[in-house]
């Protein structure tokens, strides 16, 4: 509470003296010894949908062997950041998905079309056996989301039932024959998604109806029930949800992307102006406001904060890359993203007592993914970068904090110029995450750091000379993190200097 009261207080001081707050220096103030709050390592959370080429020509591939496989370096890669769940198999894909396509001998599924994405015909190769083979190979936990949009209650309680019964019964005997015996570890489950649009265009109560009947269903062990949450700002949707059904969701999935464009005109990922910079800063901001208004009202229903805000989809969405197919929604990524990125998780966390799981969309070379791939190439983008500067937060305690910044000011428009998180992890080691959003004007930050003594420090800065600056399959490493030079401390003082448009992670011991 005190890191948003402060945040609030300075944010209003900064609005009405913008001219005095603008000689100010950077201050935060970090209290070391009054961490309550664990930040769930699902808050850095990913999303596989099959769309585009994320599961079929990314996860999964013919190459090298001409048969189906999981991709090696991709999961290497993933499994450096500590990928902690993974959503599958949509997405709006979700509720055009039948389960039982998916499972049996690979030769004998059926064909299908995949309808939302391109239009491509799939051959179901890649079904629950493989995404649970995925998964176990990540180290991630699963995050299935049933068909509630063109499936039944039947479906998606089969589903679950054969995921969990023992052998002896005839869905645990179908799994077996089909390689595994065990029952398989599942426990996060959606029931539909974005019911409000693509999964069913239903109305709040309706969906609520709908969610009761089918959460009813989910039998044997009971599952991490989560319900279609609002899109951004719909408060209703979250009112009504938490009204009717609150007491049978365990978590609430918003979903909100930042466009820096409009919805019909997005705008290119490489090219933009600082128009188009300033804008995707100002609307990621937004997503502070969004999680304070969806948790205050669920605090009404729910003030023990049993129920999870899961932001189940986030990131960037800017127009698919010229050539590609326009239904695989295919991006580059480049340091606005990954500032982007930095903003959000930051927030994540300040929130970590209602926000247990966030969700980027998505994975591999669909929207603001954290890997690309070409042929048998991989290059791993800012956006991942930032992931593996952050996940030292993932299970850490959230250390209350203070931000007194000055703003980045674009066109008479302001945001704060700096945003930043801290936690302790299980060794007592600091973590601090800074973002600087102005993209012309680096900033000197001095960081209080009180109730630890502290001796050493070292960190790393993600930044490049260019705000569209991107890596390519010629040039991979363009934008990678470096070491930071000349962070100094003095007693519990860290003084350092964060560049223009960067994302910095330090660590204090
Ligand atoms: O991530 C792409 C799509 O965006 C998802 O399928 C859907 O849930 C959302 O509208």
């Amino acid at each position: 509470m005190l890191r948003r009261s402060a945040k609030l207080a300075v944010a209003s001081l900064l609005l009405l003296g913008g001219q005095v707050a603008a000689q100010t220096p950077v201050r935060i103030v970090v209290n070391a010894d009054l961490g309550e709050t664990t930040i769930s390592r699902h808050i850095y959370g990913h999303f596989g949908e099959d769309l585009g080429r994320n599961i079929y020509d990314g996860f999964w591939t013919k190459a090298g062997t001409g048969q189906w496989h999981l991709r090696d370096d991709v999961i290497e890669a993933l499994r450096r950041i500590q990928v902690p769940t993974l959503r599958w198999p949509g997405g709006c894909f979700a509720d055009y998905y039948h389960w039982r396509d998916g499972i049996g001998p690979r030769d004998r599924r059926p064909r299908m079309v995949n309808t939302i994405w391109g239009g491509v015909t799939e051959d179901n190769s890649f079904g629950t056996h493989e995404y649970l083979e995925l998964i176990q190979r990540l180290g991630a936990e699963p995050f299935i989301v049933g068909n509630v949009g063109s499936g039944t209650v039947e479906e998606m309680s089969k589903w679950w039932e054969y995921l969990h019964a023992p052998t002896g019964s005839p869905l645990g005997d179908e799994r077996a024959a089909n390689g595994h015996p065990e029952p398989f570890a599942v426990r996060f489950w959606g029931v539909g998604n974005e019911s409000w649009g693509c999964g069913g265009a239903m109305t709040p109560q309706a969906y609520a109806d709908a969610y009761k009947r089918y959460a009813e269903y989910l039998r044997g062990s009971r599952p991490f029930r989560i319900a279609s949450g609002p899109n951004g700002d719909d408060y209703a949707w979250t009112e009504t949800m938490m009204r009717e059904a609150g007491r049978m969701i365990d978590g609430l999935d918003l979903h909100n992307y930042t466009v820096a464009g409009t919805w019909a005109t997005k705008g290119r990922a490489t090219e933009f102006t600082e128009q188009g910079w300033f804008t995707a800063m100002q609307r990621a901001e937004r997503m502070d406001t969004l999680i304070t208004r969806h948790s205050t009202i669920m605090d009404q229903y729910d003030p023990a904060k049993r129920v999870w805000l899961i932001v189940g989809e986030w990131g960037m969405w800017h127009d698919p890359e010229p050539g590609s197919t326009p239904g695989f929604l295919y991006q580059q990524n480049t340091l606005r993203d990954a500032v982007v990125a930095g903003l959000h998780l930051n927030i994540f966390n300040g929130h970590a007592d209602r926000v247990r799981m966030a969700n980027l969309a998505q994975t591999v070379n669909v929207l603001q993914s954290v890997i690309l791939t070409q042929g048998d190439q991989m290059i791993l983008t800012p956006t991942y970068w930032v992931f593996d500067m952050y996940k030292v937060h993932q299970d850490a305690t959230l250390l209350p904090l203070s931000v007194r910044s000055d703003t980045y000011t674009f066109n008479d428009q302001s945001v704060p110029a700096i945003s930043a998180s801290a936690s302790k992890d299980r060794d007592g080691r600091i973590h601090l995450t800074l973002v600087n959003l102005d993209p012309n004007r680096g900033r000197t930050v001095q960081v209080d750091i009180r109730g630890q003594g502290l001796s050493t420090v070292a960190g790393r800065v993600l930044t490049a000379p260019a705000m569209n600056a991107h890596n390519t399959f010629e040039q991979p490493n363009a934008v990678q993190p470096v070491d930071l030079r000349g962070a100094r401390l003095s007693g519990n003082v860290l003084t350092l200097d964060l560049p223009s448009k960067s994302v910095v992670a330090v660590e204090l011991r």
